[in-house]
């Protein structure tokens, strides 16, 4: 095999470069992972659901293997995610109180926050708990509904009294609409305004070849960055398929599609680099085109190619383009 360039060798002076895994996918992705990436970040496995399936009883056989290949390889890790309306089992709200919600939360931050102190050192504290829709600042969820709007900044107290090294991230997509940058901001300053320990703010990054423009984007990493936090792109990957497209029946990606892929890459990668300063972490939701989660989403069994390796993990015209400059 020819040898390409390694892209977090590449970045070194820029970002760290991160990809999703799994304990199948180290596996699947074992020699990009180690040439390419220097950080990764568990696709499933840090998840309430999979950590603390029944009350009190936890699971970290699978996470332990991630945090063990990331040390053996000399990778960061991201921690993701402990406060999620999504995979989060249903014992946790039932039977339960504003009290009892809390310190259920509290046991789950703690243990996991505590086990992996000096291992992992950015947690995604809270996922997704802005709203889509218009005039609604917080989505609608159980740890809404039972402990009010102040679940938000619990959960980055307890995080930070679990480990007060570990950097606190609130993580979220759309991150670069308009309107829901707007109450993403206000969300995160009025965190700040008041002392809660918060650190940094995730841009998810789940993006497509005509949205988010780039100039919402600029907006977007300009507006974060002045509340003086650390940015990461956490779940960067590039549809081939714009947002309302049903198409379902390709196989391959088509040449223009590709070649518009690695243009947008391309531009994207160079504005990120310009923001150096305030993003310290670029995450990949995968690592080539052989694996995706959206694959599966929003259609089902639709095929899609949104990394820079394609399905026989050779680097494709993305990955040139975000190399060479
Ligand atoms: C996704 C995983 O990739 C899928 O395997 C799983 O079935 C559902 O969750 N936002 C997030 C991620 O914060 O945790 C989600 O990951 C993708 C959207």
């Amino acid at each position: 095999m020819i040898n390409i360039p390694s892209l977090q060798q590449k970045y070194k002076e820029y970002f760290s470069i991160g990809s999703a895994v799994s304990t199948n996918t180290i596996k699947l992705h074992d020699s990009l992972l180690k040439n390419h990436f220097n950080s990764i970040t568990a696709e499933n496995e840090m998840k309430f659901e999979h950590l603390q399936p029944k009350d009190n009883q936890f699971t970290f056989e699978n996470a332990d293997r991630l945090v063990t290949f990331a040390k053996e390889n000399g990778m960061q890790m991201r921690g993701h995610a402990l406060v999620w309306h999504n995979q989060t089992p249903d014992w946790v709200f039932e039977n339960t109180s504003r009290s009892e919600l809390l310190s259920r939360m509290k046991n789950h931050i703690f243990t996991v926050v505590d086990r992996y102190k000096g291992d992992i050192g950015s947690w995604d504290v809270v996922n997704e708990a802005i709203a889509d829709e218009c005039g609604k600042l917080l989505r609608a969820s159980k740890w809404l509904e039972i402990i009010g709007e102040d679940f938000i900044e619990k959960a980055f107290e307890y995080a930070h009294e679990a480990d007060s090294t570990a950097k606190l991230f609130y993580n979220d997509y759309n991150e670069s609409h308009p309107e829901k940058r707007e109450k993403i901001y206000m969300l995160v300053k009025s965190l700040v305004d008041r002392d809660i320990p918060i650190h940094g703010i995730g841009l998810q990054g789940h993006w497509n070849l005509a949205d988010p423009n780039k100039d919402d984007i600029r907006m977007a990493i300009e507006n974060y960055a002045s509340l003086g936090l650390d940015l990461h792109i956490t779940e960067l990957d590039m549809s081939v398929f714009g947002w309302n497209d049903r198409r379902s029946n390709l196989t391959t990606p088509s040449e223009e599609m590709l070649e518009h892929q690695a243009k947008r890459y391309e531009e994207i990668f160079a504005l990120l680099r310009e923001y150096h300063q305030s993003i310290t972490n670029v995450t990949f939701w995968g690592t080539a085109d052989d694996y995706t989660w959206l694959d599966d989403f929003p259609v089902k069994g639709r095929k899609n190619w949104p990394f820079l390796f394609d399905e026989n993990h050779q680097p494709k015209s993305s990955f040139h383009k975000v190399i060479n400059f």
